[in-house]
């Protein structure tokens, strides 16, 4: 019994190496463990061994038995999906990874940044969280001043707000050099506005300043003129309507020819023109504040939204598609 134990356990090792489908290895184990497979007969056989032949021989059949368990169950684990036997084609098309692009919003800040670059105007940034000083007070808003109430904001502490504007980068900016200065700079600023089609509590401004002996309106016009055609990649007319900032004096409204239409659309209301920036030439007082010779040194500052100007070039008709992120709306731009 011993011999046919041992060529039994034998006959299953060559069965079981050509075996490689689970079916087959069920089929494997109905042939050799199954209620009527081979070693049931071998038990049958053993009851009948005298008594002491039994231990030898029953110790014999629990390992053939336990290692044909074995053996099975760990081929049925690789077969059907154990790490080791994850089939891998390397021929298989890969997973596409949707590329990513920059937000429009984005686009138009490098656009406005790259033109003004052209124009010999140098980058520079200031702080979002502002002192009273450089926000208001620095630029001619006496506290307690009406002109205040067009920009109320979050106040951080009694001596902080969330900036309202860029133009207390102009501020910073005069603090340290000196003139002749062209200086450009972009940033999220914060108001009270409620959020509607055309207004956000938090966007992005433009500022622009140039500083320098000689400077008029004609300079101011003909950068934003320059800007303007550049930006919207088309002859572009400025017309400057008279108006109020606290730092300017005389101060403006830019509008600009339509870049649209050439007789009246829903974008420009049928006037052909469209109101785009604030501007003027630096009030003397603010060049007190930081110690330039208001008599030798002349001016001009603007300043306007850049979602404003991204609406305007694609026609968007509605600010908050800009922040409400569906991928529909940002990928055609
Ligand atoms: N800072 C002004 C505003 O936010 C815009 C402006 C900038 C006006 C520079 C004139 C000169 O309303």
């Amino acid at each position: 019994m011993e011999k046919e134990l041992e060529s039994l356990s034998i006959n299953f090792d060559k069965e079981y190496e050509g075996c490689s489908g689970l079916k087959e290895l069920e089929a494997l184990r109905i042939k050799y463990i199954g209620k009527k497979g081979y070693l049931s007969s071998f038990y049958e056989k053993f009851g009948k061994l005298p008594k002491d032949e039994r231990p030898k021989i029953g110790q014999i059949l629990n390992k053939v038995k336990n290692k044909i368990e074995t053996q099975l169950s760990e081929k049925v684990e690789t077969l059907s999906g154990g790490a080791s036997s994850e089939i891998v084609d390397f021929t298989m098309p890969g997973f596409r990874i949707p590329a990513g692009k920059y937000h429009l919003i984005t686009q138009t800040i490098d656009r406005v940044k790259d033109i003004f670059r052209g124009l010999n105007f140098d980058i520079v940034e200031g702080p979002e969280i502002e002192t009273d000083y450089y926000n208001f007070e620095a630029l001619n808003f006496p506290k307690h001043h009406p002109a205040r109430d067009m920009q109320d904001t979050f106040h951080v502490d009694s001596n902080h707000v969330l900036r309202t504007h860029t133009s207390p980068v102009q501020i910073r900016t005069m603090e340290k050099i000196k003139p002749p200065l062209n200086i450009i700079s972009i940033g999220k600023c914060y108001r009270n506005d409620p959020l509607d089609a055309s207004h956000l509590p938090v966007f992005q401004q433009v500022e622009g300043l140039m500083v320098d002996s000689d400077i008029n309106f004609g300079d101011l016009k003909g950068v934003l003129k320059i800007f303007f055609s550049e930006f919207f990649q088309k002859e572009t007319n400025i017309r400057l309507n008279p108006s109020f900032f606290p730092f300017t004096e005389p101060s403006a409204e830019v509008s600009v020819t339509c870049p649209i239409c050439t007789n009246g659309c829903p974008l420009c209301k049928k006037s052909g023109w469209i109101e785009i920036f604030g501007a003027g030439m630096v009030d003397p007082n603010v060049f007190k504040n930081v110690n330039y010779d208001a008599e030798k040194w002349t001016g001009f500052a603007f300043g306007g939204g850049i979602e404003r100007l991204a609406l305007i070039k694609h026609s968007i008709n509605d600010i908050r598609f800009l922040y409400e992120n569906d991928i529909r709306f940002l990928n055609q731009f």
